[in-house]
């Protein structure tokens, strides 16, 4: 599958076409940026250790029946992908309190949620990749309430088959950042499930125990041991 020529450059990631046009080739950068782009820095082996980790959940998410755009992984830090029309908005799913959460609503950091919350924000660093609601979707014509639907139903689906697949490796799924496409009607997952997209916390710790990018966004040190505790965990 030649490699041709980049067709997006992304914060961490870059996409390049392929000889097939219905493929790209995704590659996951070691560059790490936070906050709109606003801070910048290098985790050593984030690249490898995304792509991997990415790579084992969508093929876990394809065995549950759940459509993603993974194909294969073509290297230690590239994978084949569909190439996906995708809707210009992240969906939030929490199963804890924090972060953004936790500051906006006052809502104690640990706190669990009865059910998953799920939010959306606009894909828009400009802007400040703003909170959306429902209504705001419509309005700003990103994806019909039809679509709404199935992203959500797809988002609360791939909490339950992900919840028990990190806790099997110790590891509580906190919250998590989706982004969805269409092919042929048909909406699929797209774009990555990472230590960048999540938040993980160390399941067989009293307190928390972060192993995930909120090491590099808070200035805590030690996230390139973390994403390698987090592929150890996953991958081996
Ligand atoms: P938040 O608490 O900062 O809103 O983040 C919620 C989740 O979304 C968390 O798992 C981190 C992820 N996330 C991204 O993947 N990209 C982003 O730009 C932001 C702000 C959060």
């Amino acid at each position: 599958m030649g490699k041709r020529e980049k067709i997006y450059e992304g914060k961490a990631k870059i996409l390049y076409s392929t000889d097939d046009p219905n493929l790209v080739i995704q590659y996951f950068k070691d560059e790490a940026t936070a906050f709109d782009g606003k801070k910048r820095g290098v985790i050593q082996e984030k690249g490898r250790v995304n792509n991997q980790i990415s790579a084992k959940v969508f093929e876990t998410l394809e065995s549950q029946k759940i459509s993603t755009h993974y194909v294969k992984t073509l290297s230690e830090t590239e994978m084949l992908v569909k190439r996906l029309e995708m809707f210009p908005l992240e969906v939030v799913l929490r199963n804890i309190a924090t972060g953004s959460i936790s500051k906006r609503l006052g809502i104690e950091e640990g706190v669990t949620f009865e059910n998953p919350v799920l939010e959306y924000y606009l894909k828009n660093d400009a802007l400040g990749d703003p909170l959306l609601n429902r209504s705001h979707i419509q309005v700003l014509g990103l994806a019909s309430e039809k679509a709404v639907d199935e992203m959500e139903d797809l988002t609360l689906r791939i909490n339950r088959v992900l919840l028990p697949f990190f806790l099997e490796r110790v590891v509580k799924l906190v919250d998590f950042k989706l982004e969805f496409g269409r092919l042929d009607g048909e909406i699929l997952l797209g774009d990555e499930v990472s230590p960048d997209t999540c938040r993980f916390w160390d399941a067989g710790s009293e307190t928390i125990q972060r192993l995930d990018k909120d090491r590099f966004r808070k200035d805590l040190g030690g996230e390139q041991e973390a994403y390698l505790e987090m592929y150890e965990r996953v991958c081996n």
